[in-house]
């Protein structure tokens, strides 16, 4: 992976800016003046495509063609084909992904539908350190079981391999930490846990649009993650749910609605399930809010997914560099792993009085976010962010803990 050579000045950072690949892709986003907004790993900006793309959908789509659209302007297509567009950045092919629910519903459809696949295992297998939704979709589902048939177990992110017994009938697991940034190595997972037997469930929301992921390659089972982080999908975007195509007819969603049947159209009394991934489906799609995802993961794409990768790795090797050298005696220290392909698109930094600190550097126009009890947490986003932006981020830091 290419190296940055560090800015000693800003301009420095500037002339990074000029030669950058992805410079032109920030004037696709509405950014607000004066903001450099270091939380694009929570919610993405709005792509400016989105404002024109959803002022159709409401005025002529919704507003002329009522109930029409859901032929003449394909809203019926809209969940599988906002699948599609996601595929190739996760290593998915067309038909193995598609957007729906949230991230927390998705992950209980797989559980679900993983677990029936092991009937005779009764551990479901996960991480202390992931994400809390996760952990508790888990619990919930294992609680509806009843533990004679599934029970959760957490074991620190170092011992996950070791846990892999014979008992496990799922792992599951967060691609890129919520916390620190760090990454799985998701093909050295996931063959562990085949080699176990288990399947494994993966939750890309940290991922997904800043890293490319090989699902695919990894013969990885099932995964889930938000739309609403670097896809840029907008507040509560759909989420996307992935199954393995060789797996697909042999599970079922938990959640059996008329969008995820054979003939939804038919009314028949009885479900038939879908065939493929349309089955994971449940209710009526949200057209606005797939419309909006649909043009936030139209700009991932014409980016394209290594460039982007390339940038995040970049900015965020930037971003360590400045502050241990300018912030060198503040007692901040790096939770983030140092090493570039074990680090997603954040960095995080751990300090007595973080929140302190997030909230002076918010009101100084930096938009980071703070996880209790002592980390600062920075979303690089490839897309739309600066060298400069980095450059500035760390000056105004250094500033405050002055
Ligand atoms: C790893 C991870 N999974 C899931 C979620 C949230 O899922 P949902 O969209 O269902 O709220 C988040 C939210 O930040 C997350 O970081």
């Amino acid at each position: 992976m290419r190296r940055v050579s560090l800015p000693r000045i800003r301009d420095d950072a500037l002339a990074l800016d000029a030669g950058d690949e992805l410079s032109a892709l920030r004037g696709e986003f509405l950014l607000p003046e004066g903001v450099i907004y270091l939380d694009g790993n929570s919610l993405g900006p709005l792509p400016r495509a989105t404002i024109a793309r959803l002022e159709q959908v409401i005025g002529r789509e919704w507003g002329e063609d009522l109930i029409r659209s859901w032929s003449r302007h394909g809203w019926i297509d809209l969940p599988l084909r906002v699948g599609d567009a996601i595929a190739p950045l996760i290593g998915a092919q067309p038909g193995e992904a598609v957007a729906a629910d949230s991230t927390s519903v998705n992950l209980y459809k797989l559980l679900a539908a993983s677990a029936g696949l092991r009937p005779d295992r009764r551990v479901l297998l996960s991480e202390e350190e992931n994400f809390p939704t996760d952990l508790y979709v888990a619990q919930g589902f294992a609680a509806l079981l009843g533990e004679e048939r599934l029970e959760v177990r957490l074991v620190p992110r170092a011992r996950i391999a070791e846990a892999l017994g014979a008992d496990v009938a799922v792992l599951l697991l967060t691609h890129v930490e919520f916390r620190t940034g760090e990454m799985h190595d998701l093909a050295a997972m996931t063959a562990a846990a085949h080699d176990a037997g288990a399947l494994v469930v993966w939750d890309l929301s940290h991922s997904a649009g800043a890293a490319p992921v090989d699902l695919g390659g990894s013969g990885a089972d099932m995964a889930a993650g938000c739309g609403y982080k670097y896809l840029n999908g907008g507040p509560g975007a759909p989420a996307f749910v992935y199954v393995r195509r060789d797996l697909q007819d042999q599970v079922l969603s938990p959640i059996q609605g008329w969008m995820g049947h054979d003939d939804p159209f038919a009314f028949e009394h009885d479900y038939r399930p879908a065939p493929g991934i349309a089955r994971f489906l449940c209710g009526t799609p949200p057209i606005l809010s797939l419309a909006a995802l649909e043009c936030g993961v139209a700009l991932v794409t014409q980016a394209g997914i290594l460039a982007l990768r390339r940038k995040s790795l970049a900015l965020t090797e930037l971003f360590i560099a400045r502050v241990e050298r300018e912030c060198a005696g503040f007692d901040l220290a790096l939770a983030s792993p140092r090493e570039g392909a074990r680090r997603g698109s954040q960095v995080s930094f751990r300090h007595p009085q973080a929140y302190a600190l997030v909230q002076a550097l918010i009101a100084d126009g930096v938009i980071g976010d703070f996880r209790a009890p002592d980390l600062m947490r920075f979303g690089l986003s490839p897309s739309f962010l600066r060298f400069v932006d980095v450059w500035d981020a760390v000056e105004r830091l250094k500033a405050i803990l002055s």
